[in-house]
């Protein structure tokens, strides 16, 4: 088996005056691990449904490898196609819900008892091949469906919140087991899910979808580090966002008030798009947890903004402390550290300094969500 690209361009659906996605473009390539990731509504099953061919787009092209299948039945795009509900056929057993596709596709008989064997070792069910799906567990039957979108051997594989009815724990198991096959098969799959943690870990590129539109795509780590947008920011990982005064640009990048009394500086690598604020005006400075730190009152050097401690939550890997920013009302800041005998006895109320590093400050003209 071996993966084909997938291309889909300007792909837009419309149902009346609903546009569940949006002129939509997006090159995955072969052997790729690509998930849709964002909140409901954003058009992330619309999207799939397209490419499986179970909806037709309003206008766009979809293309699996050089093959223009735009307007092919879905039997014949060679996809497999995995649901959120677990979807086997109830009245048939393992075995016979694995044949099923190859059935279908009129492979002999032989081959079809070797292939269904391989696929139920693949997802190591290889003892429960004569069991019917309500014999088996939530996590096993999902096995089985995967199983059974592999087990033609397509070249794309399309997953719609595959663990969505799972706990966490098994959803955790079979996120890596999924991950793993598919190295090994080197098929290509498009992913849905609106988990921020399971794009994150499964994920060569994850695409952001907001209101029908890709709202930025890239690799996990260049979505958290380099979001383009504060709709990005939150939706992956943590963020603090604090409305702040931009006052300039400087020889390093650029300086932000964020309290009468505290200015901090803000560094360029981050910000390129900074570069089209020009005098003061408000923005929004949004800093991840980690990057931020606490230090005795006073003894937060150059960058420090006077704040006092709300909560300290003790994690054993790490800990978790709410500042309150003195003269800034708005939520607590969000800070993660790591576990230190110094910060374990911050008590509420204690004043501190909290320093922002400035190469981690991520500066938006305004939340710009498109909500
Ligand atoms: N058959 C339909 N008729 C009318 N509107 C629809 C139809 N299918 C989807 N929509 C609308 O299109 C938008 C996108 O829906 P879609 O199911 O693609 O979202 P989603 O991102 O998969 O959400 P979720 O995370 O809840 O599954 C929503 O506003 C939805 O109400
Ligand atoms: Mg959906």
């Amino acid at each position: 088996m071996k993966g084909e690209s997938v291309t889909v361009r300007n792909i837009a659906k419309r149902y009346g005056s609903v546009t569940a996605v949006n002129e939509v473009s997006v090159e995955v390539k072969a052997g790729e691990f690509l998930s849709l990731l964002g909140p409901s509504g954003s058009g992330k099953t619309t999207l799939l449904m397209m490419i499986a061919g179970f909806e037709l787009p309003t206008s766009g092209l979809i293309q699996i490898g050089t093959t223009d299948v735009t307007h092919v039945a879905p039997n014949k795009r060679n996809v497999g196609m995995v649901f959120q509900k677990y979807a086997l056929f109830p009245h048939m057993s393992v075995k016979d819900n694995l044949a099923f596709p190859l059935r279908m596709r009129r492979v002999d008989r032989a081959q079809i008892e070797r292939r269904v064997a391989e696929a139920l070792a693949m997802v190591q069910l290889d003892a429960y091949g004569s069991r019917m799906p309500t014999q088996l567990s939530g996590g096993q039957q999902q096995r089985v469906a995967v199983a059974r979108a592999l087990v033609f051997e397509p070249p794309v594989l399309l997953m719609d919140e595959p663990l969505g009815a799972l706990d966490k724990k098994l959803r955790e198991q079979l996120q890596i087991e999924i991950k793993t096959l598919q190295q090994r098969l080197g098929v290509t799959v498009i992913y849905v899910t609106h988990d921020q943690e399971e794009a994150l870990t499964m994920s060569d590129r994850i695409a952001v979808m907001n209101n029908g539109q890709i709202a930025q795509i890239g690799s996990p780590a260049s979505l958290y580090s380099e979001p383009a947008s504060p709709f990005v920011a939150e939706f992956i990982g943590k963020m603090n966002f604090l409305p702040v005064e931009y006052l300039g640009a400087t020889k390093t990048g650029h300086e932000i008030r964020v309290t009468e009394a505290s200015i901090v500086s803000v560094d360029r690598s981050l910000n390129p798009h900074a570069q089209a604020l020009s005098g003061r005006q408000s923005v929004q400075a949004a800093i991840r947890p980690e990057n931020i730190s606490v230090a005795t009152r006073g003894s937060g050097g150059p960058q420090a903004i006077a704040g006092t401690i709300d909560t300290s939550i003790y994690l054993g890997t790490h800990q978790i402390l709410l500042v309150n920013i003195d003269g800034l009302s708005g939520p607590p800041l969000h800070i993660q550290a790591p576990t230190s005998r110094n910060l374990s006895t911050l008590r509420r109320g204690e004043p501190v300094d909290v320093v922002f590093q400035s190469d981690s400050i991520h500066l938006f003209s305004d939340r710009g969500d498109g909500q």
